[in-house]
């Protein structure tokens, strides 16, 4: 594992872009494991600077999300596919027919799970997984759990989790209560993994994950077994 701890938000948003820029100019038709919450938004940021002058180019890059709101469509504001579409893909060269999110609002969750796997299995798998983190640790949305749940499943979201996102909606009662997420299959099978992490808060969660035991309780431990991963942490 490669640890990197930088001084600002800036900085860590600008080696996150430029080890995402490096993926993208070393095979331009990869496929991009992306992801949402606040941590990864000035990453994004660098890369719509990045695209625009001309330093990388989107046009051949397919994404897949990790994870959707169940009930939340895209003309949802807070629907990951909408933020998606806000922070990033509405900004770059991307063809949006290329950029996946699994649908939370689909009949039956079970086979867009499945589906989901199957598609990015005959993509050739993700050659880079972005992921930010919880502050109990998950990944995605692998809340604390008895053990690790492998394929795309639907989650019921921890109090914490609703508490800590209920700061984008109006109120904490307009949280969905249930998910749509990767599983830890897709994610640690993905061949590189870049986790983006800020703030004195996620100090605590950040050691217990890559410093203490691999369990279920902490999702996020299980990267430890990963053979290519980098955290870059800012306490700012
Ligand atoms: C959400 C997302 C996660 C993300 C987490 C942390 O719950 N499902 O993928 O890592 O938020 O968000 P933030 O970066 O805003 O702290």
């Amino acid at each position: 594992m490669k640890f990197i701890t930088v001084k600002t938000y800036e900085e860590l948003s600008e080696k996150a872009a430029d080890i995402i820029a490096s993926q993208i100019i070393v095979k331009p038709n990869c496929v991009l494991g992306l992801a949402t919450g606040s941590s990864p938004v000035g990453t994004y940021k660098r890369l719509i600077k990045d695209n625009e002058n001309g330093k990388i180019d989107f046009s051949t890059v397919t994404s897949v999300n990790l994870d959707e709101y169940v009930g939340l469509d895209v003309t949802n504001d807070q629907s990951y596919r909408y933020f998606m579409n806000d922070n990033f893909f509405n900004h770059v060269n991307i063809d949006k027919s290329k950029t996946f999110v699994p649908n939370g609002c689909a009949a039956d969750l079970k086979a867009e799970g499945e589906a989901y796997d199957k598609m990015i299995k005959d993509l050739g798998g993700i050659d880079l997984q972005l992921l930010g983190i919880g502050l109990d640790g998950h990944i995605g949305f692998n809340e604390p759990d008895s053990c690790f749940v492998g394929p795309t499943h639907e989650v019921t979201l921890d109090e914490s989790t609703i508490k800590a996102n209920a700061r984008f909606f109006a109120n904490e009662d307009e949280v969905p209560k249930t998910a749509i997420t990767m599983g830890m299959m897709s994610i640690m099978q993905a061949r590189k993994i870049l986790l983006v992490a800020n703030g004195a808060a996620k100090k605590e969660i950040i050691e217990k994950s890559f410093f203490g035991p691999i369990t279920p309780e902490v999702p996020a431990s299980i990267l430890q077994l990963h053979p290519d991963v980098t955290v870059i942490f800012s306490e700012n």
